[in-house]
């Protein structure tokens, strides 16, 4: 191809900010179009499938093109406008210009054939659980912020691929009791003068605004992270936060100063009020804290959890619930008769795990173990009647499969937030292992993004 001119410059007529036209015949696992060029995958976020766009070809990555759209030059039937209206800058959704329907269909569609073509799972997935609310769900947020040269306090998760924030004042997909709170505390931090660190650099000031409320009290917690711990008067701000929202219970300042990933630090202050919330799952008391995980799709939590309970063998038995965080799943399985031994290797959840478990009377069907699944799963598989696994996205240690494979428990539940991985753990559990695939049931947890949840339920 030769050289184009795009907004009046000339590009060049190489691979790269090559113009094309390209058809879109799939979506990715990541929620971009995917079509091909020069016999080459390409990959362009926007676009849905039976759409045909001018794209401009930016990157090659290990043998894929990334593109942009420039021109779409048609539209599928599925396409809808996006209930937000930022939808197309940020980075925090990626599947809102596809109706929910579809939306649907498609992760259902994407979760076949990851385990296909990764674990060689021939079994189809059960029709993906919807409760049908694909806006309001979530009920945590941990946003960005930074500060212009001029002093706005700018709010918002990241532009698609990049490290700038796309300004916000309201996130559809949050729980509205939070999202209400975004536009008042961007106001209020933009007046306290404390400075932001610029990218998770310095060691300025604010990092993130992190919220939670519980789904069905309705107390709300608000975290300040900071990679310094003196932020002036901001004890006399979090008491009037208080004060002006009945449902904030507490205002906690976290300190991370390191340039990471790692959202939260190590150490929490009170400002004002509680360090925790108080919240239901399933019908029981849990307290939770402002960093332990805790599923943030509630409803749709509290239906896998439902699900778990009628996959596990008759009660009385012990079940394993590996990964556990502070019991969300362990304590309905210990209420349902079961004993449990919950393994977790961060401390504070260990702890809350078992101040639920005492708030629920459940103390003595629980024990919790804190610590790396790897160091403590295989000395108790020979007791236990089931295992649960809901580990992070990188799925299960190759060590933690190979304890499963040689001591085998009758019934093994899979909890997974990412196909790619599930079909890899699939793959070796039943391939090398002894278990057959009884059950895979997707559910939607996190509409309008291209994430899915998987249950796969297996036997020995
Ligand atoms: C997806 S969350 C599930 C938590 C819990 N099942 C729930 O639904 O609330 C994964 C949990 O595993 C913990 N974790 C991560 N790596 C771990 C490891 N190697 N050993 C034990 N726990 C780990 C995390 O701290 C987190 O609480």
């Amino acid at each position: 191809m030769t050289g184009e001119r795009l907004n009046g410059l000339s590009l060049p007529a190489c691979a790269m900010h090559q113009i094309a036209e390209v058809m879109v015949t799939g979506l990715s696992h990541d929620g971009r179009g995917v079509g091909r060029h020069d016999d080459k995958a390409v990959f362009v976020p926007d676009l849905l499938p039976g759409e045909r766009a001018r794209v401009r070809i930016d990157r090659a990555v290990g043998g894929v093109l990334q593109a942009v759209c420039l021109e779409r030059l048609n539209d599928s039937p599925q396409r809808r406008r996006p209930p937000c209206i930022l939808a197309e800058h940020c980075g925090g959704c990626s599947l809102q210009h596809l109706n929910h329907a579809a939306q649907l269909q498609s992760k259902t569609g994407l979760l076949e054939q990851t385990l296909t073509r990764i674990g060689g799972v021939g079994m189809l997935p059960e029709a993906i659980h919807s409760n049908g609310a694909e806006l309001g769900y979530r009920n945590r947020a941990v946003i960005p912020l930074e500060r212009t040269p001029e002093g706005v306090l700018r709010a918002g998760y990241y532009r698609k691929g990049s490290h700038r924030i796309v300004n916000m004042n309201q996130c559809l997909v949050l729980d509205p009791r939070i999202d209400a709170l975004i536009e008042p505390l961007k106001e209020a931090l933009e007046t306290s003068g404390w400075s932001v660190d610029r990218h998770l650099e310095g060691a300025g000031g604010l990092r993130h605004l992190a919220l939670r409320v519980s789904h069905h009290s309705g107390e709300i917690l608000i975290t300040l992270i900071s990679s310094r711990s003196d932020l002036p008067g901001s004890q006399a701000m979090a008491e009037h936060w208080l004060e002006r929202w009945p449902s904030v219970v507490g205002v906690v300042l976290n300190q991370q100063d390191k340039p990471s990933n790692t959202l939260f630090g190590p150490t929490s202050t009170v400002l004002a009020g509680r360090d925790w919330l108080r919240d239901q799952f399933c019908g029981l008391d849990f307290a939770v804290g402002c960093d332990n995980f805790f599923q943030v799709n509630t409803p749709q939590a509290e239906a896998v959890a439902l699900q778990i309970l009628e996959d596990l063998p008759s009660a009385g038995g012990l079940v394993i619930d590996a990964y556990c965080g502070i019991g969300a799943f362990s304590l309905p399985i210990a209420a349902a008769g079961h004993r449990v031994l919950g393994l977790e290797v961060q401390q504070a959840s260990i702890a809350l795990a078992r101040r639920n478990a005492a708030l629920n009377h459940l103390e003595e069907r629980c024990t919790f173990v804190a610590g790396a699944v790897a160091d403590h799963l295989s000395t108790h598989l020979a007791m236990a009647t089931a295992v649960l696994v809901d580990p992070p996205r990188k799925g299960l240690d190759r060590n933690v499969r190979n304890s499963l494979i040689e001591q085998p428990v009758p019934r093994l539940l899979y909890l997974s937030c990412d196909p790619a991985t599930l079909a890899r753990d699939l793959k070796d559990l039943t391939a090398q292992g002894p278990y057959r695939l009884e059950r895979l049931k997707p559910f939607d947890f996190f509409p309008n993004t291209s994430h899915v949840e998987t249950l796969a339920v297996l036997s020995s």
